[in-house]
């Protein structure tokens, strides 16, 4: 039987969940993927296990805490032992393309002090370049979101304020707003890029997650495939 996009899903956030360790301070990530990581540790949970977790969106803290995961922020710890997230783009090197569900920022800062970031995704994320299945959410200050596009218009890309139905303007966790970037034949030289989008007054974070993730499961008809750092 073949597995359906939502059952590729649930597998790889299953498989990801049950790589937790009794003891250990977990980040738990955004998105349709990772909702079924938390669901699972709050069943584990329920069998016994023992963690905090710390939520990377106030969506993942609402589900999170329906599950019985008890809470904290990076204010109570140093570190975090291991996240699970999302991504919507996985390339050979295992750099990544997030945002999409608009939670780069608090996912970003979440990634950084993280000693094992794991990523679920099912095999439609895996590409050869950065930027060709997506576009790149850039977390912007409202303020000076006008200047902002078209800063990174000149860096080669076809802004788009992302909206909500309606036309508003989608709000962040963080109360920012997201410009999304399409480039026409992908990113050519990720972290390149991320310095130049860095410079440009208003960018808060990017969705670049480069040198970040330490093991990527992929969601396969026949299975989960596991895909670590230099092979
Ligand atoms: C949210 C993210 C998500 O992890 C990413 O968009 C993947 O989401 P999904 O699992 O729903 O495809 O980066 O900011």
């Amino acid at each position: 039987m073949t597995l359906g996009p939502e059952e590729l899903k649930r597998l790889v956030g299953r498989t990801a969940a049950d790589e937790v360790r009794d003891g250990q301070v977990v980040g738990l990530g955004t998105g349709s993927t990772a909702v079924y990581a938390i669901a699972r540790l709050g069943q584990r949970i329920k069998e016994g296990l023992s963690i905090v977790g710390i939520p990377t969106s106030l969506a993942t803290q609402q589900q999170a805490k329906e599950a019985g995961i008890p809470l904290a922020t990076l204010h109570d710890y140093d570190r975090v032992d291991l996240t699970i997230d999302g991504a919507d783009e996985v390339d050979p090197h295992l750099d990544l393309i997030k945002g999409l569900g608009g939670a780069l920022l608090r996912e970003k800062i979440v990634a950084s002090v993280t000693d094992t970031l794991v990523i679920i995704v099912d095999e439609r994320k895996i590409v050869e370049r950065l930027g060709t299945r997506t576009p790149l959410p850039v977390e912007v200050v409202d303020f000076g979101k006008r200047q902002a596009v078209e800063a990174l218009r000149k860096l080669g890309c076809t802004p788009a304020l992302r909206t909500r139905p309606g036309g508003i303007p989608l709000r962040t966790d963080s109360d920012n707003v997201v410009i999304d970037c399409m480039f026409p034949s992908g990113i050519d030289d990720p972290a390149s890029l991320e310095a130049r989008i860095d410079l440009i007054p208003s960018v808060v974070e990017n969705g670049l997650f480069l040198g970040m993730a330490d093991l990527v499961l992929v969601g396969t008809p026949t299975g989960v495939t596991r895909l670590t750092r230099g092979g």
